[in-house]
């Protein structure tokens, strides 16, 4: 009893006990022992613990290491804004949120025009036998257009003027998806203008767009003047420059998609005040910056990063080339239904040229189901051929 007790405090008083002033030299066979323990010790604990911290793991370990950047601090998260926050979880929520299901799934077909469709007799035989399956919406900012077709009279929504490269443009746009979105069975949703034409049947188009839940929204790195270039400062801190991005106005959005555009107020208003034409000496047009930059940074996987309207830009004109009535052939409408991978052409003196293949739920298809631009004229000969390229 007492011995146990002496022995304990034994090792207890041998612990606190000052470390001696002045150690007796070690000699050599008894160092190296220290040194050996020592080494067994490290690599017994390294055993035990196996590398988790890279410290250890540059230690003991030759792999599951990590690169040098582990063992510097992580570079600190920006701190979100109170909108940015407020912004993201509208977002998120909605992205999780489960599509509204409809026993009868539609497609919107908004069409953004000053006035008059040029091609109404050529949609309404892309139309024609699909009645239940999609809704018309025009919006003519400049005069009120003239239907011909059964399918568009009644679409005009209320609209307003609409400048060139100006927010008006997507205010535009908003205001199509607001009126489209009002009727719960439509789930996507396509801006057209008034020189796009179909390249498919109806049933190629609503499969296409039906079966996959992602946006086709045109988007791109371009870190040229007409791309990065346009980008203002004071977008900060919600749209940072690395965040800037590109692509054609032609959208073709799902409904979760369409939903945030009208709940974003945030990322609109900095591009509504910051990106604008002849702002601090350049243009910006917010029509092709606003949603390719908004779904790059809160739904980038959501998003095809092309666009289903084709548009030819090879002649690296102003404009893209705009085809004549002799120019529509069974020939050309095949090329363009037939191509199978998209390209960008960035601004800078590279001019580099970025072409992606297209895939849709994982297969590669053919990109595109509208193309543009179209003069008026080209109308009869479209006709001519449409019942043939769009056999499928
Ligand atoms: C789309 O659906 C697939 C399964 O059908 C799923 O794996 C994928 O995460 C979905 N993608 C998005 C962006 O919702
Ligand atoms: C679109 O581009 C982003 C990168 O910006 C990428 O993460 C995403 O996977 C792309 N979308 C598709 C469907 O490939
Ligand atoms: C169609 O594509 C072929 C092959 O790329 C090309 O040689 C031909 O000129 C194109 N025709 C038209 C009308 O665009
Ligand atoms: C359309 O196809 C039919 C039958 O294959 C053919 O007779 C006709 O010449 C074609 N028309 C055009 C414009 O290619």
């Amino acid at each position: 009893m007492k011995t146990a007790k002496a022995w304990r405090l034994g090792i207890g008083d041998f612990q606190i006990m000052p470390a001696p002033r002045h150690r007796p030299p070690l000699k050599g066979p008894v160092w190296i022992l220290v040194l050996v323990s020592f080494v067994s010790v490290l690599l017994i604990g390294a055993y035990i613990y196996p590398p988790r911290s890279s410290g250890s793991c540059y230690v003991f370990s030759s792999n599951g290491c990590k690169t040098i950047s582990d063992w510097l601090p992580p570079i600190p998260v920006r701190e979100f804004t109170d909108d940015e926050i407020a912004a993201r979880v509208v977002i998120k929520d909605i992205l999780r949120s489960p599509p509204i299901q409809s026993k009868n799934p539609k497609i919107a077909f908004m069409f953004l025009t000053p006035g008059t469709l040029p091609f109404e007799r050529l949609w309404d035989k892309f139309f024609h036998g699909h009645e239940d399956r999609f809704t018309v919406y025009v919006h003519a900012s400049r005069e009120k257009p003239v239907h011909v077709s059964r399918y568009f009279v009644d679409s005009d929504i209320r609209s307003d003027k609409v400048a060139w490269g100006k927010i008006s443009m997507v205010d535009a746009e908003r205001r199509l998806l607001a009126n489209a979105l009002q009727d719960p069975d439509n789930q996507q949703f396509v801006l057209l203008s008034d020189s796009c034409v179909p390249l498919h049947n109806f049933d190629y188009v609503y499969n296409y767009l039906m079966d996959t839940n992602i946006s086709f929204i045109d988007c791109f790195d371009d870190p040229g003047p007409h791309g990065t270039g346009r980008y203002s400062e004071h977008m900060l801190p919600e749209v940072e420059k690395k965040d800037f991005r590109k692509g054609a106005q032609w959208f073709s959005m799902k409904r979760q998609h369409a939903v945030i555009v009208m709940a974003d107020v945030l990322y609109y208003t900095k591009f509504k005040n910051y990106c604008q034409p002849g702002m601090e000496g350049r243009n910006c047009y917010s029509d092709e910056h606003y949603l390719p930059t908004l779904f790059h940074m809160i739904d980038p996987l959501g998003i095809a990063n092309w666009s289903v309207t084709h548009v030819d830009w090879s002649e690296g004109k102003w404009h893209p080339k705009a085809y004549r009535a002799q120019d529509v052939t069974y020939e050309l409408m095949k090329n363009i239904t037939s191509i199978d991978e998209s390209i960008h052409v960035t601004s800078d003196e590279k001019k580099e040229v970025q072409i992606k293949p297209c895939f849709w739920n994982g297969m590669r298809r053919p990109c595109y189901l509208f193309a543009r631009k179209f003069y008026p004229e080209a109308l009869d000969n479209l006709l001519h051929v449409f019942s043939n390229f769009t056999t499928i």
